[in-house]
């Protein structure tokens, strides 16, 4: 069926329901399909060349608009937070006030730093932001088959739309809810627009008024791609769900995760930096 599934890299706990859920996708067809993905470490890669790729916020912390100071605040927030975020033995309940509050400190640093809009563009020109191997394949089958691509991110929204326009594949398909700056008339950064999204509020809760699900109504085959567990949730806004296949990249603290990610993704790919497996679903279905 798809030979991609074969793959090391893949795990899934119940492969029979797994081969179900692909055959309905693809006989349910092309015009009911829309995919939901996160963008950072699930579109974007996790390593590189041995070392790690930046988030879409890391290249704005790491870039030479942030004064030295203000780098390595950012830094020790991340060194902070991060291992919370990922904590298996934290609850999601437990974890929501923290990512609140980092999201919150973090975006206070980078509007006390003056960045321009104007700087953007080559601030990620000059980044080492990459997406994952095969991501021309991906958003060309999506466009080419009309099918709806929802990118779903707690990123930076001005970062991560310039990373897909500067890799031309930015096309009509594809819409962006995430974290966008907000700029005084001439240009500077003054704040972020909210409503706040960070890892574990990936819901309808910050889609409120956007419509976006409720246009897509007839679109009931889901894909969803997520490297987090908070990815999890992107999806529940639609209003109606047929058959949804959950992709979920492992790419860090790979043992310890492992049980959970299992029995939450129907597909696990540990410690894969493409969409093959993706790209081969998709070429199946579509
Ligand atoms: P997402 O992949 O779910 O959209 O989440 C964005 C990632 O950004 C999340 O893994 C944490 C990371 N992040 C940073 O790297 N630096 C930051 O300052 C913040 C707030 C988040
Ligand atoms: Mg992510």
């Amino acid at each position: 069926m798809v030979p991609e599934l074969e793959k090391a890299t893949v795990r899934i706990r119940q492969p029979e329901r797994v081969r179900g859920i692909i055959q309905a996708l693809r006989e349910r067809g092309v015009a009911r399909l829309q995919v939901i993905s996160d963008f950072d470490m699930t579109l974007s890669r996790f390593g590189c060349n041995g070392r790690r790729c930046p988030t879409s916020h890391n290249i704005l912390d790491t870039s030479r608009v942030i004064s030295e100071d203000g780098k390595k605040k950012l830094k020790d927030l991340l060194h902070y937070y991060y291992p919370i975020e990922i904590d298996p033995n934290r609850t999601l309940e437990e974890k929501r006030p923290l990512m609140v509050e980092w999201w919150t400190k973090a975006h206070e640093l980078l509007v006390q730093q003056k960045i321009h809009k104007s700087d953007i563009a080559q601030i990620v020109r000059e980044s080492e932001a990459m997406l994952r191997d095969g991501f021309k394949e991906f958003f060309d089958q999506l466009h080419k088959n009309n099918v709806p691509l929802f990118i779903f991110s707690a990123g930076v929204g001005d970062i991560l739309e310039e990373i897909i326009r500067q890799a031309n594949v930015f096309y009509s398909n594809v819409n962006v809810v995430s974290n966008y700056m907000g700029f005084s008339d001439d240009g500077v950064l003054t704040h972020f627009k909210g409503p706040l999204i960070h890892t574990y509020n990936k819901n309808n809760t910050v889609l409120q008024g956007t419509g976006y699900f409720q246009q897509l109504s007839t679109r009931t085959s889901i894909i969803l791609l997520g490297d987090s567990m908070g990815d999890l949730t992107m999806a529940d806004g639609v209003p109606s769900v047929e058959n949804i296949l959950k992709i979920g990249f492992l790419n860090d603290k790979v043992e310890e995760r492992r049980r959970k990610y299992l029995d939450s993704y129907d597909i696990v790919l540990e410690s894969d930096e493409t969409l093959d497996v993706v790209n081969g679903i998709l070429r199946y279905i579509l």
